[in-house]
């Protein structure tokens, strides 16, 4: 997730540029860049980390770290205004990046340029088809200067421009060319009355003014300007001039569209129209599953998938020899591992060993030279994974890290890294992460399955073909919140929350009670289910609520019957499953998820119980983007 912007007007476009990717830093703030055209060439100027440190480069200023601030800074915003008088024009694009292909640099900054530097573009999004494309423009004599994936498609334009010597032309011939998600936004030397930008799968709008015009990845970058916008459909293009703009579609006919007038407030702009991080970060995760999967998934000439791709992938052989697989992590991430080990015992048929790092490091851990060790962080920073990974390698493991943060000290120091596509997560609690986490688990899995020999290519495909429905059946559970809002405003008072479930949904409960307690500090645990009977049973009473997780119909009996012991201790019951028929008499509520085999519906089953965290959070009247105590990123031991 990045953000973009453009400008073509009447004022200085650097620091309107500037002004309005500081709106959109909550999309990534690993470097930041901006191309202006100055009137006689396109000037390109880039920095790695936030984007105070472009305004830096460009003005040669320096402002004391006690003056830069996530909120603006009077010191800033000033530094900001004066790159005004550095980069002189009034057009331009600018791009504040969250990387996925090649570490935060100056160079693996956008915007990216063609070789003689008159066309410019940025990118948000995945091109899937990168590495074809590049090989193929490499063959051709094209010299790229970066690791990313954006790269390809500014050479691309360059190549038909050149055949076409129409650019929006070459913009169209280029895009029928890639695969994946992008929204981008081209500038050539040659046409300086214009910026071309078009969407596929990410966000983009138009901002129009009087005598100027923007485009931006979100609207808070432009509200300061004006409120009255296009929404950029899906594959569609936009020309802006600074009196007009151009709307078309893929096949460059032109279409019309309706003006929107934006009525929110800049902070609600800022989280989307939603009212919080936490409920927006829940309402991404069609969208991050999307991109985490699919650009892994192998597909046959019939679009059958067949197999699993990891970039960076030293592992395979072994993979085919492990003896066993230890996973550690803290967290959410180590419940995203608890999911693991059910699904790499049952298909790929190894040892899983999961640990918390914070008590793995301390108990001198027996460990194997032909054990296969996964960290897993969101941040890639969290200090007792990363001692975790270094005592493992320290003893000859082998280490793959699943991590957000490209770039982070955990994915420097594993030998393999395997990225969720989440993009920035802002709230404290882990939602869209977690599920990432988890698709990039199975994918593994399954990979490992097929290289181990205990899942044959019709059950590695069919399961990949399943994968590839998730994230339409998390948008039906979205859709359905309301019912869950319902349930929350009826249950936010308990004094005790208990989550029980068996095998899979032993793990999501764990994940369910650790989301409930740290947003909305309602007292919350997990259980197996079998295990209730064993001691917690004594605190059930009438201020209990008790849910049930359960995803597998062979289980459905045994946690049925766990159920019933419950209810006959006065607690209220609700169900989360596929089948809620199956539980009649049972439960006081049922909460019914899509279709989904068993050894997926981790992947469902949590969003139920992301959502009843999150409105339970609400009806307490507390912020459940910053709870009290916790921090993002834990440093420190
Ligand atoms: C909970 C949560 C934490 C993190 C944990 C590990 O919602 O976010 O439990 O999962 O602090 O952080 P990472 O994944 O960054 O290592």
């Amino acid at each position: 997730m990045c953000g973009i912007v453009g400008y073509i007007g009447n004022k200085n476009a650097t620091p309107v540029l500037i002004k309005a990717l500081k709106k959109l830093e909550y999309r990534g703030y690993d470097s930041a860049g901006v191309a202006v055209y100055t009137g006689e060439n396109i000037i390109v100027q880039k920095a790695k980390g936030k984007l105070v440190n472009l305004a830096e480069k460009i003005t040669g200023e320096i402002i004391p770290e006690n003056l830069k601030d996530e909120a603006y800074t009077a010191a800033e915003l000033s530094l900001y205004e004066k790159t005004d008088s550095f980069i002189k024009g009034n057009l331009g694009i600018g791009h504040t990046r969250w990387a996925t292909h090649g570490e935060p640099s100056d160079t693996n900054s956008h915007p990216h340029t063609n070789m003689d530097g008159t066309i410019s573009i940025v990118h948000n999004g995945i091109i899937e088809n990168y590495s074809e494309l590049k090989a193929k423009l490499q063959s051709q004599g094209v010299v790229f200067q970066s690791q990313t994936d954006t790269e390809v498609v500014v050479h691309l334009i360059d190549k038909y421009y050149k055949e076409e010597k129409d650019i929006f032309k070459a913009v169209r011939k280029t895009l029928q060319a890639l695969e994946g998600s992008y929204a981008i936004a081209v500038i050539c030397k040659d046409y300086p009355d214009r910026i071309i930008a078009c969407r596929k799968e990410s966000p983009l709008i138009v901002g129009v003014g009087k005598g100027e015009n923007f485009i931006a990845s979100d609207v808070p970058a432009i509200l300061e300007h004006t409120r009255d916008v296009y929404y950029l459909g899906e594959k569609e293009l936009v020309v802006l001039y600074s009196d007009h703009v151009d709307l078309f579609n893929f096949d460059g006919e032109k279409i019309i569209k309706e003006l929107s007038h934006v009525e929110w407030d800049m902070d609600a702009a800022s989280k989307g129209g939603y009212r919080h991080f936490m409920i927006k970060e829940i309402h991404e995760q069609p969208k991050a599953l999307i991109d985490t999967m699919r650009p892994r998934i192998i597909k046959d000439g019939k679009g059958c998938p067949t197999d699993v791709y990891f970039e960076e992938n030293k592992m395979d052989d072994v993979w085919k020899t492990a003896g066993r697989v230890v996973i550690t992590a803290c967290g959410t991430a180590y419940h995203a591992g608890v999911v693991a080990k059910y699904a790499f015992e049952k298909l790929a048929r190894v040892q899983v060993d999961v640990d918390v790092a914070s008590e793995f490091r301390y108990r001198n851990p027996i460990l194997n030279k032909k054990d296969i060790f996964i960290v897993i962080s969101q941040s890639g920073e969290t200090a007792d994974t990363l001692s975790a990974l270094r005592l493992a390698k320290e003893n000859g493991l082998k280490v793959i890290a699943i991590t957000n943060c490209v770039g982070s000290t955990v994915s420097r120091e594993a030998d393999d890294v395997i990225y969720t596509m989440a993009g920035p997560e802002i709230a404290v609690a882990s939602t869209k992460a977690y599920t990432t986490q988890l698709m990039c688990l199975y994918l593994l899995a399954i990979k490992a399955g097929k290289l181990r020999g205990t899942l044959s290519q019709e059950e590695a495909s069919k399961l990949l073909s399943e994968l590839e429905t998730v994230p339409a059946k998390i948008q039906q559970i979205l859709d359905d919140k309301d019912n869950i809002q319902k349930f929350a405003s009826k249950q936010f008072n308990k004094d005790k929350v208990f989550y029980i479930g068996r095998q899979f949904d032993s793990a999501t409960s764990l994940e369910s009670a650790l989301k409930l307690k740290e947003v909305s500090y309602m007292h919350s645990e997990a259980f197996a289910a079998g295990e209730l009977k064993h001691g917690p049973i004594a605190l059930l009473d009438t201020k209990s609520l008790v849910v049930a997780i359960a995803s597998d119909p062979e289980l459905y009996d045994k946690i049925g019957s766990n159920m019933v012991e419950v209810r006959s201790r006065q607690a209220v019951v609700l169900v989360i499953t596929q089948n809620g028929k199956a539980f009649k008499g049972k439960t006081d509520e049922v909460f019914q998820i899509p279709e989904c085999s068993s050894v997926l519906a981790s992947l469902l089953t949590v969003v139920p119980a992301q959502l009843f965290a999150y409105y339970c959070a609400i009806q307490k009247g507390y912020d459940p983007d910053k709870p009290r105590n916790l921090a993002k990123s834990v440093t420190v031991e």
